[in-house]
């Protein structure tokens, strides 16, 4: 994250939260606790042994059966179809060990490498959210994606 972290500043409003070793340890404790209580899950991507992402199934509500993805990597890492692939696991883990029935991916409007994420997956287009970000005093929309899921082993419908 160091490594790239004016690359990530661009569209993740918690980089600056995470600027030592103990914050980026207060953060994973955070992540860690809310995956223990089922609100999460987290996915370290790892490549020969080094730390290339993160990814994750955030907001897993149990009633509703949804969740929204989000997602990072070092820009070294990027081009290569590392994170289509971690989000098609994803899809498998919500639906498999979550019965998930709805996923979600929110992408700044101008985040065109995020979109083309749940694009080149078939999510749908639901539409935009206006003015749904501060980033760093920066107030940007979100396009917001969706897969719908049928339970187990049967083919998505969109
Ligand atoms: C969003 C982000 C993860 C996208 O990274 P990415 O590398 O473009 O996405 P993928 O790993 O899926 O790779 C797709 C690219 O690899 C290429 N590729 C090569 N082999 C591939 C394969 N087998 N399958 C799919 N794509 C492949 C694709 O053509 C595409 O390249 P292109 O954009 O030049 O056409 C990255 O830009 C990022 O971390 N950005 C900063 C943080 C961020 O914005 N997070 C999301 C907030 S909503």
């Amino acid at each position: 994250m160091d490594r790239n972290r004016h690359f990530l500043r661009q569209w993740l409003p918690w980089i600056d939260d995470t600027q030592t070793p103990d914050d980026t340890r207060r953060h994973l404790k955070e992540r860690l606790q809310a995956s223990i209580g089922g609100d999460e899950i987290h996915l370290t991507i790892v490549i020969d042994g080094a730390i290339v992402g993160r990814a994750g199934l955030q907001q897993i509500h149990p009633t509703n059966r949804t969740a929204n993805i989000g997602y990072w990597l070092g820009e070294e890492f990027t081009g290569r179809g590392i994170m289509s692939e971690t989000v098609r696991e994803l899809i498998e883990i919500g639906r498999h060990y979550y019965s998930l029935q709805k996923l979600t991916i929110r992408c700044g409007t101008e985040n065109v490498k995020s979109r083309a994420v749940p694009e080149r997956l078939g999510f749908q287009h639901e539409g935009t959210l206006r003015r749904n970000e501060n980033l760093y005093g920066r107030w940007i929309d979100h396009e917001v994606y969706s897969l719908l899921l049928e339970p187990n082993n049967s083919t998505e419908s969109h």
